[in-house]
């Protein structure tokens, strides 16, 4: 984990109310992975906390994150410019890995939870994995990166909750309904807690035990494990979703 200054190459729109921001790193940074994040400065001055977003796709000089406009702070952020200089710290949390024995992934995302299912799908592009991936949105208009997950999926399922676009259903929905044929040696979310409680139920009523992790985004504040704003229960016991996650095993995190 480093702090640094980033360079923003790029910062735009990507759908309705949802930013793409591409930053340059001044040098190669040891550990970048999927699933992990990064605290990253609004720009403004105005707000003292950095903001934890993932890494949804990363090379050797660059990172791109994804972010909803959420309240001030990601507004602000939405303002910064290409050329701008952002303080950064990362990377951030355990992540996402995939074992040598686990070939057929399944990936649900909801919402801005997609945006880590994405840097799994980079990350392990050509590595003779198999992708069955279920995106939901609340509407046609948050639909976006669908050409990016469909060319690195084996199949990709888009669902709405209104039903504008795809089915009218949730992404757990549409796994259940796929599960039999999708065969899932591990699956991964991110998405809203009853996106992941519905999962979770879901998993248990069919008494099916496969390997289930979910990356939780807890609200933050330091990122780096000393303010403990994030804590949430794992077997009983308090942990810290930037320290020690945000990766989980579902069955041993209390949603
Ligand atoms: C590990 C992790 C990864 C994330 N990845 C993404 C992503 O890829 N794309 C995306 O759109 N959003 C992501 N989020 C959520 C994002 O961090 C919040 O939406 C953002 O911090 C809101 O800031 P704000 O100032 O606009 O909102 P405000 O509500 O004004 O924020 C006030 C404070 O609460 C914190 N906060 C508010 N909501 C959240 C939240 N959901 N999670 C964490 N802190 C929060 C802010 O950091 C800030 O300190 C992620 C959160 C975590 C923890
Ligand atoms: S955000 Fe401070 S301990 Fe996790």
């Amino acid at each position: 984990m480093q702090e640094i200054t980033v360079r923003v190459l790029e910062n735009a729109p990507l759908c309705t109310g949802v930013c793409k921001m591409i930053f340059e790193l001044p040098a190669p940074v040891e550990g970048i992975a999927c699933g992990k994040f990064v605290n990253i400065s609004t720009g403004d001055g105005a707000h003292l906390l950095r903001r934890p977003i993932a890494v949804c796709e990363h090379t050797e000089s660059t990172v791109t994150i994804c972010y909803q406009i959420k309240g001030s702070g990601t507004q602000a952020l939405s303002r910064v410019r290409a050329g701008d200089t952002l303080s950064c710290v990362l990377p951030l949390g355990n992540g996402f890995w995939l074992d040598e024995g686990e070939r057929r992934v399944a990936l649900i995302g909801g919402g801005v939870g997609i945006f880590p299912m994405l840097s799994v799908l980079s990350d392990y592009a050509g590595k003779g994995k198999h992708f069955d991936t279920y995106f939901g949105f609340r509407t046609k208009a948050a639909v976006c990166m669908e050409g990016r997950a469909k060319a690195l999926s084996e199949t990709l399922t888009v669902v709405t909750d209104d039903g504008s676009y795809g089915q009218k259903t949730n992404a757990v929905a549409a796994f259940f309904a796929d599960a039999a044929s999708a065969q899932a040696d591990v699956i991964l979310a991110c998405g809203p807690l009853p996106m992941l409680r519905a999962l979770k139920e879901g998993l248990a009523e069919r008494g099916m035990r496969t390997p289930c992790y979910v990356s939780l985004e807890e609200r933050m504040g330091c990122g780096i494990g000393a303010c403990l704003v994030c804590v949430c229960k794992k077997q009983g016991a308090h942990v810290r979703v930037c320290k020690d996650g945000p990766v989980f095993a579902i069955g041993e995190v209390e949603l």
